[in-house]
């Protein structure tokens, strides 16, 4: 089954994301990375992305929908798609693009935590500059001090994991994505898991759901 992985920065949809590939062998559609990688790779996708997500903006629709249209066009099966939607719009947009390819979505899961333990989160998360793997400085810490348990390569903040930028994309997911809620509990998707326990807690209800 395909699915939705939605809620708020930090709320852990990479973290489950990563452990439903490894797992289930899903495919992952995160728009996020897909910007962090257009950034590295110094496209123009990546300039014009960086100038929001450095602000903690959303990008705009028009360039996040035609992304998604390109990589649901290579044929991808299983997949999860995280961090997309993100607007009412973005949604929308899905439902036509899903209709014309003939795909589904089955659920659209959506992880709630709490808004003071979402800045701990973010502020202590630490990511590897090389193959992207998720650390966090109190909850999961790398095995030697700033160097990935993966790949070996340095271990960073994200820029936009600075507590002010933070700060903006909390409230730019409670005016843009929060809708999202309404929007699939109309279209009979809607499935809230409760994202403030441990990991695999979380994992095990998503994949009962998944099952
Ligand atoms: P994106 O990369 O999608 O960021 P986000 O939605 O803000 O989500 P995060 O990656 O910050 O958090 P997460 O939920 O994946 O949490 P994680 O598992 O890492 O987007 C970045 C930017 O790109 C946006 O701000 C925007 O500018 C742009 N963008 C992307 N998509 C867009 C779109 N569709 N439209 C427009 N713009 C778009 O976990 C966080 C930390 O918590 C980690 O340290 C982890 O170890 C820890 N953790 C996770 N789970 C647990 C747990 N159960 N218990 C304890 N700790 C946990």
């Amino acid at each position: 089954m395909s699915l939705i992985l939605f809620g708020a920065p930090g709320a852990g949809k990479g973290t489950q994301s990563e452990l439903l590939i490894k797992r289930l062998g899903m495919t992952q559609i995160s728009t996020g990375d897909l910007f962090r990688a257009a950034i590295k790779g110094q496209t123009d996708l990546g300039k014009k992305a960086q100038e929001y997500m450095d602000k903690g903006q959303l990008v705009p629709d028009s360039i996040v929908i035609g992304m998604v249209e390109e990589v649901l066009q290579k044929g991808v099966k299983e997949i999860i798609l995280d961090g997309f939607p993100r607007t009412v719009a973005q949604a929308q947009a899905l439902d036509e693009l899903l209709v014309k390819m003939n795909l589904s979505i089955g659920k659209a899961i959506f992880l709630e935590v709490p808004m003071k333990i979402l800045m701990d989160r973010l502020t202590g998360r630490r990511v590897c500059k090389n193959c992207g793997s998720v650390y966090h400085i109190v909850s999961k810490p790398t095995k030697m001090e700033g160097k990935c348990d993966s790949c070996g390569a340095e271990v960073i903040q994200r820029n936009d994991d600075k507590a002010e930028v933070i700060e903006t994309r909390l409230k730019t997911y409670e005016e843009f994505t929060s809708p999202l809620k309404e929007f699939y509990k109309k279209a009979g998707k809607f499935t809230a898991v409760d994202g403030n326990r441990g990991t695999e807690e979380v994992y095990t209800e998503i994949e009962k759901i998944i099952k």
